[in-house]
């Protein structure tokens, strides 16, 4: 791909018409400010308007702290005293009112300006209106990062990034750094304007080649780091454990050896002395084959303490993923259950890590299935800064060859509230609120570290992300991390109005309606015709993609259906199975225990039923299966009728229009294989016939 290549995502020419036909005023300096300047300039140029300070503006953006503001933006900033002081909106934050026919967007830091620019992209002719009363935006989650797989060299079996289904890494290319400048610059411009303010550029697996960004390859994190500064994004890296034996020929890499220790330290004074704002490491140890503290006999709070405390001295920040778990499993061993391994191993070390670490969990306790409980570890580490980590990049979810706009589930994993029904959100406990009976909201700022991460689903493709349609869940995760309570379809809404120019038609809500039809139920349609009711994988071992229902059945990674000719699910009870439920705390360990209140969606994931057992749909769990992927394949092609409905039309460009029907004719016989490898199989297994007697093969 070259620069001029770059599809624009949600931020095409068309999207800043608003803006760009106005007059701009830019009361701030520095490099963010310059930022500002050029996008309202580009904006300007395209669309007619200008920028500048002739006495008449439409725009104002300005830092709180400007001498002799316009009366307009005067009078908001009067009332900004008023209700909270400036200074109150912090790095980030920024204030934004209509009066007079006059937008005002101030802000106490540059970063809060861009912010403010982008939210008035969003808002496109609504900012330009009646009068809006002053309304303060503040990111509810301080840190809100993607973590991007990507190697330098290409793996044999990986490819260059890993779980990566949109091409090639868009940072490394022919074993180096990317000539390719521009696209990092319009990526790093996509994730300002939805509020992602930190990366990683390098795989959490780090392998040889990708270990040297740490020290003899920093030259190029550091050209990186220069391309995403002005639009805020920090640079962080991936790196391994074992780094001092590695690159630094040490004789070990024991986390409290002293020479170690100052390995770590004088690494990381040579990283902030290349990159002044760095964000810090993330690493994954003793996970998956990676190195880690137990190989030393350490604990996992000894060994991200040391790197913590190398990143002190410059406001560096570790996540250290609690991903940790026995990939060389048994499967004849019943009693090792892998969801209990990141709680087993992380619960006991509350209160032992450093301040500037951060234990970043995935949201759910396994590994990114279509559907799982919110982790036990995120209740359990009161007195531990975390991070939930999600996953973007659709491994398990269609590798981006299905739609599945994954909005609804973040949202719904965000709001689970882990202490029952009054107490803080998975989103609170993120954004560092949580604890003491601190309550979040939009609007407040966040007052720890924390944050939320998710595995970026960005390459080289022209659509950046594969299926054009997935660049709506990379839109979604920034927006959710920013403000976990906004309602996806909301989102969703968000970001049509800013991809799409919407076509002069007999009937202009078709491209939105459609959408809608395609996307808002997505989700549940992948759910409904792969693995049922909460079990989980089925899917071939190696790539994830597609049924195998024994697939990994008899394999050491611990992630099993125990189907039999009687029934299926895992035992997780403390009652009769692996304990599991008893690592949640009340109501949800009470709740998951039982049958009579386990919700159906997440039954096989918590108990072993009869084919016959009976959900509180009412349905049998065979007949529920049955049901449910026949009507899911239906709903495939229901999805494809209706898309082919807004190509016919002419209303999406056609590149956009070829590539999404190529992915929905491959949705569609993937489904059809899921239906019917799943049906077969269960019929096989029961022998209890469809009630609708539809054909199972
Ligand atoms: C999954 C994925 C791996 C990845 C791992 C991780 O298991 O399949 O490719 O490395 O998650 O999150 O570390």
């Amino acid at each position: 791909m070259t620069g001029d290549a770059i599809h624009p995502a949600w931020l095409p020419d068309e999207a800043w018409q608003a803006v760009g036909s106005r007059r701009v005023l830019v009361r701030a300096d520095g490099p963010l400010a310059r930022t500002v300047m050029q996008e309202a300039t580009r904006a300007t140029d395209h669309h007619g308007g200008s920028v500048g300070d002739d006495g008449r503006f439409d725009l104002v953006l300005a830092l709180t702290d400007t001498v002799g503001l316009p009366d307009t933006a005067a009078s908001v900033l009067a009332e900004l005293d008023y209700r909270s002081g400036r200074g109150t909106l912090g790095t980030e934050g920024f204030a934004l009112a209509r009066r007079g026919g006059v937008t005002v967007v101030l802000a106490d830091g540059t970063a809060g300006l861009l912010y403010g620019l982008f939210h008035v992209v969003r808002l496109g002719e609504a900012a330009f209106g009646a009068a809006l009363p002053l309304d303060v935006h503040h990111p509810v989650t301080a840190r809100r990062m993607l973590n991007h797989w990507d190697n330098i060299d290409t793996h044999p079996v990986m490819g260059q990034v890993e779980r990566g289904y949109s091409g090639g890494s868009i940072f490394w290319r022919d074993g180096g750094l990317t000539p390719d400048l521009d696209r990092i610059r319009a990526y790093a411009r996509l994730l300002a304007s939805v509020g992602v303010n930190a990366i990683t550029v390098n795989n959490v697996n780090v392998h040889a080649t990708e270990a040297h960004l740490l020290t003899d390859r920093l030259g190029d994190v550091a050209a990186l780091a220069d391309v995403l500064r002005p639009y805020h994004v920090r640079v962080h890296l991936s790196v391994g454990f074992n780094s001092p034996t590695a690159l630094g020929g040490l004789p070990t890499a024991d986390p409290l050896d002293p020479d170690v220790r100052a390995w770590w330290a004088e690494t990381t004074r040579q990283v902030y002395a290349a990159i002044p704002d760095f964000g810090g490491y993330v690493v994954k140890a003793d996970s998956e084959g990676q190195p880690g503290p137990f190989g030393y006999g350490r604990t996992h709070a000894e060994g991200a303490n040391t790197l913590a405390a190398a990143l002190e001295p410059f406001g560096g920040v570790v996540h250290w993923r609690a991903f940790v778990y026995d990939h060389r499993q048994d499967w004849r061993d019943r009693s090792t259950d892998r969801a209990r391994a990141a709680h087993d191993h992380f619960a006991a070390l509350d209160g032992h890590f450093a301040g500037n670490v951060i234990l970043q969990v995935k949201h759910g306790p396994i590994d990114f299935q279509t559907r799982e409980p919110v982790s036990p570890v995120i209740a359990a580490m009161p007195s531990t800064h975390l991070a939930v980590e999600l996953q973007v990049t659709q491994e398990y979810t269609g590798q981006q060859r299905h739609v599945c706009y994954l909005g609804p589930m973040w949202s719904e994993v965000l709001a689970f509230t882990p202490w029952g029904a009054t107490r803080p959100t998975v989103a609170e406990v993120a954004s560092g609120v949580a604890h003491g009976d601190e309550r979040a909201a939009p609007g407040r700022r966040p007052s720890g570290q924390g944050g939320l991460v998710a595995v970026s689903n960005v390459g080289d493709d022209p659509f950046w992300t594969g299926h054009p349609l997935a660049q709506a869940n990379l839109y979604a995760f920034g927006r959710l991390a920013w403000n976990p309570l906004l309602d996806p379809a909301t989102l969703l809404d968000e970001w049509i109005d800013l991809t799409f120019t919407p076509a002069a038609t007999a009937d202009p809500g078709l491209l939105r309606r459609t959408l809608h039809e395609v996307m808002d139920g997505s989700w549940q349609v992948y759910e409904s015709y792969t693995a049922p009711l909460g079990v989980g994988f089925m899917v071939r071992p190696g790539s994830h993609y597609g049924p195998d229902v024994d697939g990994y059945e008899y394999t050491p990674w611990g992630t099993y259906h125990f189907a039999d000719r009687d029934g299926i699910g895992v035992d997780r009870t403390r009652a009769t199975g692996t304990g599991y439920t008893g690592q949640y705390p009340k109501p949800w360990s009470d709740v998951y225990e039982s049958l009579a209140s386990c919700p159906d969606e997440l039954l096989l994931f918590f108990h072993h039923v009869p084919y016959t057992h009976v959900l509180h749909s009412g349905k049998t769990v065979v007949q529920h299966i049955y049901d449910t992927h026949f009507a899911g394949a239906e709903r495939v092609a229901l999805m494809r009728s209706n898309w082919a409905r807004l190509g016919d039309a002419g209303l999406v460009a056609p590149d956009v229009d070829a590539r999404v029907r190529e992915r929905l004719d491959e949705q569609m016989r993937c489904a059809q294989e899921w239906r019917d490898q799943i049906n077969t199989y269960f019929y096989r297994k029961s022998g209890i016939l469809d009630a609708h007697g539809r054909r199972i093969h």
